[in-house]
This record gives structure tokens, sequence and C-alpha cells, in this order.
């Protein structure tokens, strides 16, 4: 069934003391409003409508290129005025109205479909939820007498009686209704209340009122529905979700050493007996194929890494392609445009950018790769660079296979060194090396015989 989403994003979030306008503020790497346009993408919405006020222009920048209308409510007198706003950009084909809030993240898709289910085009659907402290809320006020009774309407905490206070079945602020009632509804909204707001709330009775069935659906979970108001249930949330993210993987066959102790930014798939150790964070898109191990705080963004791989601990990888049984780390830096064969060992503080390595390649130790094609079994030795860039432009140094490159040599690019050629250690290579060949490009030794060091000048009295 065709679907309008509206997606309540004016507020302004107070409590977060921040320059950032609310629902930008982030939740494993997307903001809180992304999740949720995200969330009406999934639902299957035709015409999304978020409605914006503070940080308006931000807001929408942050949105900018997806399949959105944008309505600007200024200023915000409330949740039925932010709705009049969004009427106009409404599709009328659309039977169902969905109401989301923009700094309610999490949202599950099981219990909006529900809701979108149970409104039908006809009636009026609310997401509710029993809570031990429902203070603040909207509460649900029923009809006196049998259990089940129909819901009557939703009164404002700061409207509510003494015995409304006591009602903990609250109103989570997500309901679905009939387009064409809600735009007659929130015509007719007025704001003499506690707040003088314009209480979107306010339909639930109109719907009574009208002979429109209302009916009440349970959401599945708190996490589901909390908002977002200060830096502490940003935080909460952010623990939700990806104990959820670890739950999945788990579920899926992943060994995680502690399911707190994990971040997954984005997506993370994974292929059978996959380890990961305390402290990992994936951004982007991450693939672990089958007996990937990952040591403790790794941090990895959008790189695929092959089957056997190990990584050891505080290795940090960006849009890198990692072979199979290959060992990286300790301390190691991958770059973007690493690519690694199979078997490639990449050690402590060695850094590779937009460089191929073969497979059997190895950098152990203290190294930089950048602009290199690095042929099979080459060993490049401790403390050697590839002097890739003159101050003004890049340059590609190619190692054919077998090569071996000592210790801190300097690789100066545009540079070719043959197949199974030596470089001599300490050695600063700026024209083509043969192959096969041993070269080494360094000052001679040599040593002084009968050489006196100074002595110190004996200090004046
Ligand atoms: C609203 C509900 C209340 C419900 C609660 C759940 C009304 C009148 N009350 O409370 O029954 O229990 O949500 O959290 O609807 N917003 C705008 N423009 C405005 C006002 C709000 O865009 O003028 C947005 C806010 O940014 C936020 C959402 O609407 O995302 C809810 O606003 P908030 O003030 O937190 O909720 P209440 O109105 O207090
Ligand atoms: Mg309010």
């Amino acid at each position: 069934m065709a679907l309008n989403v509206v997606i309540m994003a004016a507020g302004k979030g107070t409590r977060m003391k921040s320059a950032i306008p609310k629902v930008l503020h982030k939740i494993a790497g997307a903001s809180l409003l992304d999740h949720v346009v995200r969330a009406a993408a999934a639902l299957g919405s035709s015409r999304t409508v978020v409605i914006t006020g503070h940080g308006a222009e931000q807001v929408e920048a942050s949105l900018a290129g997806r399949d959105l209308r944008f309505v600007r409510q200024e200023p915000q007198l409330g949740t039925g005025h932010a709705m009049q706003q969004a009427v106009p950009a409404l599709d009328d084909g659309n039977e169902t109205t969905l109401v989301l809030y923009g700094d309610v993240p999490l949202i599950g898709t099981a219990s909006a479909k529900k809701l979108v289910a149970a409104c039908g085009g006809r009636q009026l659907a609310l997401l509710t939820i029993e809570l031990a402290d429902p203070s603040g809320y909207g509460r649900i006020v029923r009809e006196q007498g049998p259990a089940a009774a129909q819901v009557r309407a939703i009164v404002e905490h700061k409207d509510a009686t003494p015995a409304q206070r006591a009602i903990r079945e609250t109103y989570t602020g997500i309901m679905a209704a009939p387009t064409a009632l809600l735009k007659r509804w929130v015509t007719a909204l007025r704001n003499d209340n506690a707040q003088r707001e314009y209480y979107l709330t306010d339909v639930v009775a109109m719907a009574v009122a009208a002979g429109v069935p209302v009916v009440a659906e349970s959401a599945a979970s708190e996490a589901e529905v909390a908002g977002v108001n200060s830096p502490q249930q940003l935080a909460e949330l952010e623990r939700a979700w990806q104990r959820t993210q670890a739950e999945a993987l788990m579920e899926a066959g992943v060994r995680l050493a502690d399911p707190a102790r994990l971040d997954v930014r984005g997506t993370l798939t994974t292929g059978r007996d996959v380890e990961i150790d305390v402290g990992c964070i994936f951004e982007g898109t991450v693939h672990l194929a089958d007996g990937v191990r990952i040591g403790a705080h790794c941090v990895i963004r959008d790189t695929r890494i092959g089957e056997g791989t190990q990584v050891q601990p505080f290795t940090h990888m960006v849009q890198a392609v990692v072979g199979a049984r290959a060992e990286i780390g300790p301390f190691a830096r991958l770059r973007p445009g690493a690519e690694l064969g199979a078997e490639v060992h990449i050690g402590n503080f060695v850094e590779v950018k937009n460089s191929t390595l073969a497979a059997g390649a190895k950098a152990n130790h203290l190294a930089y790769l950048g602009d290199a094609t690095v042929g099979a079994r080459v060993n490049y030795g401790a403390g050697s660079i590839t002097a890739n860039y003159d101050g003004a432009n890049k340059h590609r140094t190619v190692i054919g296979d077998d090569v071996h490159v000592g210790s801190n040599c300097v690789l100066v690019a545009p540079l070719t060194i043959g197949a199974g050629a030596t470089i001599g250690g300490g050695s600063t290579i700026n024209k083509d090396a043969p192959a096969g060949q041993l070269t080494i490009a360094r000052a001679k030794q040599m040593s002084f015989p009968g050489w006196k060091r100074p002595k110190k000048a004996p200090k004046a009295a």
C-alpha cells in the first residue's frame, strides 16, 4: 500500500547543549535523522516529508540528494502545527500517513509496519508503550469499564488530571492515520491547553467524535521508541544499537570476545569462523571472509579481508583489500588503494597507500609503500620508503618479483627495480635497478687509522 511518511525534526534539543542540530547527532556513524529516513525507505514510503526548523539549512543539506520533501516550521508551535506545515506536501493518493520523529532513531520496521497495517487507510493507529515512569508523556485515556476498552483520547502530561497521570500507557509519538482525515483534522486543531501548543495528539479525540476507530499497538521495546534529548540518551541508544549489531553477528556465528566492546558503524558481513577481539570499530562496508581473526582495537573501514587472514591489534585500515592468509599488524596502517595478495605480511609501523603487493610479499617493520607495484615474494626491509612525491606530483615505484630491498632504503620514484634484484641497505636509489643484480647506492665506509677524538678544553678558573 502506498504510504506517506512525515518525519518531525524541527525541535531544538536544548539539553544536547550543542551547536549541532539535535537530529544531526550520530548513532553508529549516521545521523539520528538518517536512521529515520532509512526506516521510512524500508517501509516502502513513496513520499517522505521532513519537517525542519532549528538548523533547517544544515539538516536539509545533510540529506541532499535523497528522495525527500522538506517543509519548514518556524516558529515551532507544537506537533500539530508541525503537521499543518507538512499537509500540503503529502501525496493524497497515499491512503495512509505515518508520523515518525527525527529524534527517535531506532524505530523498528516490524512495529511501524504493524501500525501501517492497523491503520489500513481507515483507522487511526497509535504506537504506545507502558512505562514504569510515564511522566512527561502523553497518556492513553481509554473508556471506563471492561478491559481492552476503546481509546478515547491522548492527554498530555501537563494537561492531565492526577488520575490520568497515574496511567502508565503512554503515546510514543508515532501514529499512522488515514491521509484525508488527518488533513481535515489538523486544520481544526486549537491551542487552548496548558502549553499553548497545537497538539497533534488532539486528532485522537476528533477521530473518536467522528466514529473513526482508534487502535493502539504496543511497541516492541523501549529502545525503538526512545527519543534522544541528551548526550546520555544518545550514548544509551548507541549501546542499544550496537548490542543489536553484536547479537546479529553472533547469530551468524561470529565469535566476539565481548559483545559490549564492539562498534559497527555501517555494514559488517562475515564468513564462517570469524573471531573479533575487544575494542574494534568497523565503519562503512567491511567484509571478513571465513576464518578471519581481528585482534584488539583495530579500526577497519570500507575494506575486504580474505579467508584465514589474521589482523593483529591496533591496526588501521581504510579502503583496503587484503588477500587470503595474510598477516597484518600489530600497528599496521593500510590506506586507500592498498591491495594485498595472498600471504602478504605487513608488520608493525608499516604504512601502505595506493599500492599493490603480490602474493607472499613482506614488509615487516617500519616502512612506507606509496604508489608502488610490488611483486610476489618481495622482501621489503625495515625503515625503507618509497619517495613517491616530488613536492608537486606523485610517481610510481615498480618492484619486480623476488626483489629484496634492504633496510633504510629510499626508493625515489619514478623507479623500476627488476625482478630478483637486491638493493643494499642504506641505499638511495633514483635510477632503475637491473634485474637479478645487487645495486648499492651509499657512501663507501672508511676508517682513519691514528685519528684522535678531540678533547674538551679545560674550564677557565
Ligand atoms: C509528544 C506527544 C506526547 C508523546 C511524546 C513522545 C504531542 C502534543 N505530544 O510530546 O503525547 O508522549 O511526544 O515523545 O504530540 N516537533 C516539531 N515541531 C514542534 C514540536 C515538536 O518538529 O513544534 C518535533 C520534535 O523535534 C520532536 C517531536 O516533534 O522530534 C516531539 O516533540 P517533543 O516536544 O519532544 O514532544 P511533546 O510534544 O512534548
Ligand atoms: Mg514539546
